[in-house]
């Protein structure tokens, strides 16, 4: 008991920093600084939000079901990021645009193209955290779906 009581306030104080770390490690188009106290932008929220949405959505394409798209992806588009002035860069909205178009087409899939809708669609996540936020690069590549 004792052992967790000093435990707590600990994890508690590190929960944080693993956050922004995750938000993207130190790169220049990144969060380096959480903007409110839980470190969550709107587009951090929405990003994790995509990513267990594409879980789920994986697991579906491997038991042959057809997609079910629920997360509101059209949001990249809008959302703001921890960092917004530097992610008016040039390449962000067409990298953004490419991963709506891919939602899109992913959403209007007949069950024998999904499985390579979804592999574009994941493609379009790493296309632009390759460009401007490489630290949940190796998150994102779970999504592929010969990964596990
Ligand atoms: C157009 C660019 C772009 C695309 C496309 C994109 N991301 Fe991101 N992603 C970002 C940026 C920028 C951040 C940092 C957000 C912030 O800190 O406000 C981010 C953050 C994240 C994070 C970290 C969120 C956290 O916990 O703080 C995850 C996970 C993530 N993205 C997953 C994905 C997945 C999965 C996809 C595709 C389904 C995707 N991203 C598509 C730009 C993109």
């Amino acid at each position: 008991m004792k052992k967790l009581i000093v435990l707590l306030p600990l994890v508690c104080l590190l929960a944080p920093v693993g956050l922004v770390w995750q938000a993207c490690s130190d790169e220049k188009n990144c969060a380096t600084q959480p903007l409110n106290p839980n470190g969550d932008s709107e587009l951090a929220l929405l990003m994790r939000a995509m990513f267990e949405d594409g879980m789920r959505v994986k697991v579906q394409i491997l038991k042959g079901e057809t997609p079910d798209i629920q997360v509101d992806f059209k949001q990249i588009l809008t959302a703001k990021a921890t960092a917004p002035e530097k992610m008016q860069t040039a390449d962000f909205e067409p990298l953004a645009t490419s991963y709506v178009q891919a939602m899109r087409a992913l959403d209007a899939a007949k069950p024998e193209e999904a499985a390579q809708l979804f592999t574009t669609m994941v493609t379009t996540c790493m296309n632009c955290h390759h460009n401007t936020c490489p630290g949940p690069v190796v998150r994102i590549k779970k999504l592929f779906l010969e990964s596990n």
